[in-house]
């Protein structure tokens, strides 16, 4: 397993209808899962051998080891 591997991230939504939005590790580069959250739904999810990135859709606070975004600022 890679370093970039493993890694905890989490997701708070301060709206209905956040999307977080699984993105496959790889030379392709496509979306393989949509997670939606309603007000108040924490996800906590890891990066994988099938995910290396994530994206976020809607206003939610996002939790990683480099910080704390909130993605409405
Ligand atoms: N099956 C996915 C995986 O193992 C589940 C997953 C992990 C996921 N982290 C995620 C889905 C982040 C969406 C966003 O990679």
């Amino acid at each position: 397993m890679e370093t970039s591997q493993g890694e905890y991230f989490v997701v708070k939504a301060k709206d209905n209808g956040v999307q977080v939005i699984g993105l496959t590790r790889g030379l392709d580069t496509k979306f393989h899962h949509t997670e939606k959250l309603d007000k108040g739904e924490v996800m906590i999810a890891q990066f994988t051998d099938h995910t290396s990135a994530v994206k976020i859709r809607g206003k939610a606070i996002v939790f990683t080891k480099y910080g704390v975004i909130d993605t409405e600022e």
